[in-house]
């Protein structure tokens, strides 16, 4: 089967990204990464993509009069590049319904919580602040409301009583780079589907991935 040609929108480091780029780099993986696009010039992960020979466009929002046009823009792109697949990996900005809708169950998302728990910004202080001893991570299809949508795979994250943000992200993220090319894995080999708003597999799920989708094995 042809390899679903994935685009990665970011605004950051991109550390999700190279997690995706690395997994793709395997012939056998059903992915290939045919895009990386940031709305940022100066965003980190444009260098890694470029370094990983991956191609990569900047589209700036500011250069738009409303998040519509900016989203039109990047669906142009998207489209022209026949882009299957569409992966945010710490892209941030509002999408609207359109795009949304667009892309509806070819458009996922990783945040950094067990949605729907914490969705937004500031998430592991806010589960810290809440006294929560155990977080982790989501990737899920976008749906228009932010941080929402029927969920692909989470792997969940002990809290230690000392942690800071700063560590409790760096713990997080690890789990992050683990689930995040599983689940595209499973969304490109057409293994991960939605009906009714949740998701269904068809056929049975390898257990080593069944297993790190819900308990990654991550050191500190
Ligand atoms: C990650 O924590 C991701 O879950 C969130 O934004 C952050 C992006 O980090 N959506 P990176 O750019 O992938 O390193």
């Amino acid at each position: 089967m042809a390899r679903k040609r994935v685009a990665i929108l970011i605004s950051g480091r991109g550390s999700n990204m190279t997690a995706l780029i690395e997994a793709a780099a395997d012939p056998d993986y059903p992915a290939e990464i045919a895009l990386v696009l940031s709305n940022r010039a100066d965003a980190g992960g444009l260098v890694r993509a470029a370094e990983a020979g991956i191609a990569t466009a900047v589209i700036d929002h500011k250069a738009f009069a409303s998040r519509a046009e900016f989203d039109a823009a990047m669906d142009a792109r998207l489209r022209a590049e026949n882009i299957d697949i569409v992966c945010l990996a710490g892209f941030m900005r509002l999408l609207t319904d359109g795009f949304v809708e667009g892309w509806r169950d070819r458009m996922i998302n990783i945040h950094p919580s067990l949605l729907p728990l914490f969705p937004g910004l500031d998430t592991h202080e806010r589960a810290i602040e809440a006294g929560m001893r155990l977080t982790g991570c989501t990737v899920h299809f976008v749906r228009a409301k932010m941080d929402s949508g029927p969920i692909i795979g989470q792997a969940a994250v002990p809290i230690a009583l000392d942690d800071t943000p700063d560590t409790l992200s760096k713990r997080v993220l690890t789990a992050e780079h683990q689930i995040y090319p599983l689940a595209l894995a499973l969304v490109a080999s057409g293994l991960a589907t939605v009906e009714n708003e949740r998701l269904v597999m068809r056929g049975d799920l390898p257990a080593d991935i069944a297993s790190m989708l819900v308990s990654p094995s991550f050191g500190d």
